[in-house]
């Protein structure tokens, strides 16, 4: 039934009601719906704009219609439009009259911008549990892997040694800030817009710091205007996940290169991995590919929303409706991503052997070669010179800068002694690093520790 039917003297046609409708999409809302409905009405009962009996049955009907929606034995239609007058609409159809009521100081500008805040906290509080579980793994494999010594890259090549729990505890880092964002974000989203009417307030003598406490928001919208016309809040949280999906790719990156038999870094779990329908030895990180490439559509979904946005004269428009599609679609992909991510990292095999190997060729103790001419009065920009002579020197050789001989190092420099094999033996160029915040075996059991002292 069209609850707006009323000023109309033709119907639509059903092509129109069927581009016109948004509940194939919105009703994934309708415990929102219900939840705001309900809190609506016990407002609407407490202020008097309704009797107390009337708030009793509206609310006692809502709940039953909350459980039947549970139990799949409601059908919702195209004709009703969207999920609010879905539910609406079987109310009426259950209570008569009274059912009626419920919309009385309320439009469905306000109700949607509520449900959409309601949802958006629990999807917050959901991304924020997988975030702390990845963070969690990150921090195991990182203990497991204090020890594990691989190459560092820059643009990469091969640049300088670092542990693997140093690497490790980069990207936790980085999702550690993401947790910190949604948590930021979810503080712009706890604002209640309910009680703004279609977008100049009502009549009614409505209680909307009731609404939020019943609600469980921190605090009210002051601009009804506002409240009915942003959705700056939900571009911020897909934004969120833009950032998160980010992270996740470069991660994902990392370990696609890594698992090619090129690395062999890593081993990606079977149950992880895909197979080719023609080439019977490949074992493909598909779930890794596939997290990167989801994140192209996160951003996706971000410039939607922003662009839906960009060109809405206040207040509500109903271009606004299309913003539950990308914000629906980045919270699911986010949270499918990152809950197969740290499944995919907590199986996967690492190869430390194959690492270590790595981080002893490529030259990657030519910084500690030159700090050690530092150490012996030379300045910096000559040790340089001299280390990238002996590095040529040595590609040419086809040897590791430590397996020259004594007399070669001294015909490039005569400061070089017996002590500097023991300071460019990989595990020695990690130990020295003294600065905070280093790869040091020290500083990097300091960032363990801060990070079980913080949690
Ligand atoms: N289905 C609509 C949406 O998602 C609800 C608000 C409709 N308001 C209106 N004035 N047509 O945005």
């Amino acid at each position: 039934m069209k609850l707006w039917k009323g000023r109309f003297s033709k119907a639509a046609t059903s092509s129109a009601d069927e581009f016109n409708a948004s509940i194939e999409f919105d009703q994934r809302l309708y415990k929102e719906d219900i939840t705001g409905s309900i809190a609506h009405a016990r407002m609407l009962g407490k202020q008097g704009i309704i009797t107390l009996e009337e708030s009793q049955l509206i609310i006692k009907t809502l709940q039953e219609i909350l459980a039947d929606i549970e139990a799949g034995k409601v059908k919702f239609t195209i004709e009703s439009e969207d999920i609010h007058m879905n539910i609406e609409t079987i109310l009426t159809e259950r209570i008569g009259a009274t059912g009626k009521k419920l919309h009385t100081a309320r439009s469905r500008n306000d109700q949607i911008a509520v449900d959409i805040r309601l949802y958006l906290k629990k999807e917050t509080a959901a991304i924020d549990k997988l975030l702390k579980e990845l963070l969690d793994a990150l921090e195991k494999l990182a203990e497991e892997h204090v020890d594990t010594v691989m190459p560092g890259y820059t643009h990469l090549q091969r640049a300088q040694p670092v542990t693997l729990a140093y690497h490790l505890l980069a990207y936790y880092q980085m999702f550690s800030r993401d947790r910190e964002r949604f948590a930021d974000c979810l503080k712009r989203i706890d604002r209640l817009p309910l009680g703004s009417g279609a977008l100049a307030g009502t009549t009614y003598n409505t209680d909307r710091d009731f609404l939020a406490d019943e609600l469980g928001f921190a605090s009210v919208l002051p601009n009804g205007m506002d409240a009915v016309a942003d959705r700056d809040f939900a571009v911020e949280f897909i934004n969120c996940c833009a950032v998160t999906m980010m992270h996740l790719s470069r991660f994902c990156e990392e370990l696609i290169l890594w698992s090619s038999v090129e690395f062999s870094f890593v081993e990606i779990d079977d149950s992880f991995s895909t197979g080719s329908s023609i080439m019977p030895q490949k074992k493909n990180p598909d779930m890794a590919e596939l997290i990167r490439g989801k994140t192209g559509r996160v951003y996706g979904d971000l410039m939607n929303l922003l662009t839906i946005c960009k060109g809405l004269p206040l207040a509500y428009n109903k271009d606004l409706q299309e913003d539950k599609i990308p914000v629906f679609d980045a919270a699911d992909t986010l949270k499918a991503s990152v809950g197969i991510f740290t499944e995919m990292i907590l199986t996967m095999k690492v190869k430390e052997d194959n690492m270590e190997h790595a981080a002893k060729y490529g030259y990657m103790n030519a910084t500690d070669a030159a700090d050690y001419l530092v150490s012996k009065g030379i300045p910096f920009r000559d040790c340089h010179e001299i280390i990238g002579k002996i590095v040529l020197y040595c590609i040419n050789k086809g040897i590791a800068i430590e397996e020259m001989t004594m007399d070669e190092f001294k015909s490039f420099s005569s400061e070089f002694g017996e002590d500097i094999y023991d300071k460019i033996a990989i595990r020695s160029c990690i130990s020295a690093k003294k600065s905070k915040g280093s790869t040091s075996f020290e500083s990097v059991k300091a960032q363990l520790e801060e990070i079980k002292a913080n949690k």
